[in-house]
């Protein structure tokens, strides 16, 4: 497969860059290129293209429209002290990906390619990333999606990727001084068979009711469970997988199947036993939550993504029932591994494990 650079004539000024860089927030700002690739049944993936970022034109019939065949991933690129630019296990971003597609019958983007446009992408927008020391990095979204206009319900023959460049500050302001997590008994994310451990635009539109009947329970959050009304069982937060510290000293997550098998959790339950941690993957029952947190045998909770990190859980409301975790402040178990995470990431702890790729 081919591949093109062409450079934008009209980037974003340095100083409006810079004005940007230091306050992102969380997906307001773009950067100037894409990467783009277009696939076709009886041609497969042609050219990979970086190329200015513009918008897409196209025909009012395609696929993701009417079906939402579309598929996504989120990636962090950081600048480490020595001035490298380094991408955070984007090989499982790229084997996600894959999957992904498979269950959302596109095309599977191939992995090799997948780093090769992530590491294009960055190296153009070099500029945009933001300075070692920073707790910022340059998000990375790549897409897949149906782009043939057809409007019989069977899988899209032209697929289109792109990925886009966005900086990337906290996804919650004050985040880290902690969260509160409206736990939905009345919608549900995910069922076995569905695609709930894909990652896929549907999954997270159909959150958004969820999310906005949380906000107005004072909620940053919705938490969803699954399962009959007398054993609610966790899934995952509405952009993040959830962790609990048990005083026994373990790292209890929800196992796979219908949750989104995030990178930052994985990463976190390699991590568990350098901080003395049991790491555990198992059902969590909904009142196993609230009674630990009531009794003191739940320690933390906290949230686990790419754009959300690790978020500290400080409370969680349901209805029926509102409980404090621990005094209601993150936990030192959550910040060590929030350290340690970031620290790897920022390229200032040491990676034994080969996680990072400079690009
Ligand atoms: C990420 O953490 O990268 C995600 O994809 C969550 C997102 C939907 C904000």
């Amino acid at each position: 497969m081919s591949f093109s650079i062409t450079t934008t004539t009209a980037p974003t000024p340095a100083a409006r860059r810079a004005e940007i860089l230091a306050d992102p927030g969380f997906g307001r700002f773009f950067t100037d290129h894409m990467a783009t690739a277009e696939w076709t049944v009886d041609e497969g993936w042609q050219e990979l293209r970086v190329r200015p970022l513009e918008p897409f034109s196209m025909h009012p019939g395609v696929g993701v429209l009417h079906y939402g065949q579309e598929i996504f991933e989120g990636l962090k690129t950081y600048r480490h002290a020595d001035d490298s630019l380094q991408l955070f296990r984007p090989d499982m971003n790229a084997a996600r990906f894959a999957r992904s597609a498979r269950r959302l019958a596109l095309p599977e983007f191939p992995p090799e390619l997948f780093l090769e446009a992530m590491d294009e992408l960055v190296r153009i927008e070099a500029d945009w990333v933001p300075p070692h020391g920073d707790e910022a990095s340059l998000y990375l979204r790549p897409i897949e999606f149906a782009s043939e206009a057809f409007l019989g319900v069977r899988s899209s023959r032209t697929a289109t990727f792109c990925t886009v460049a966005s900086p990337a500050g906290a996804y919650f302001t004050g985040g880290v001084r902690g969260i509160r997590l409206w736990v939905t008994t009345k919608y549900t994310r995910a069922a076995v068979g569905g695609t709930g451990d894909a990652k896929c635009g549907g999954n997270y539109a159909g959150s958004l009711l969820a999310q906005t009947e949380a906000q107005e329970q004072g909620c940053d959050q919705v938490l969803y469970t699954s399962g009959p009304p007398e054993r609610r069982i966790l899934e995952e937060a509405g952009t993040m997988n959830i962790v609990l510290i048990t005083r026994s000293g373990k790292l209890v997550t929800p196992g796979l199947g219908t949750i989104l098998p995030g990178v930052t959790r994985d990463s976190l339950l390699t991590l568990a036993p350098e901080h003395g941690l049991v790491p555990v993957e198992r059902e969590i029952p909904l009142p196993e939550l609230v009674d630990g947190c009531r009794s003191g045998e739940i320690v933390e909770v906290f949230a686990a993504g790419t754009a959300a990190v690790i978020t500290p859980i400080i409370a969680l409301a349901g209805d029926g029932f509102e409980v404090t975790v621990g005094a209601g402040e993150p936990g030192p178990a959550g910040l060590a591994l929030r350290e340690h995470l970031l620290g790897i990431q920022h390229g200032d702890l040491p990676d034994p494990r080969g996680w990072m790729r400079r690009v």
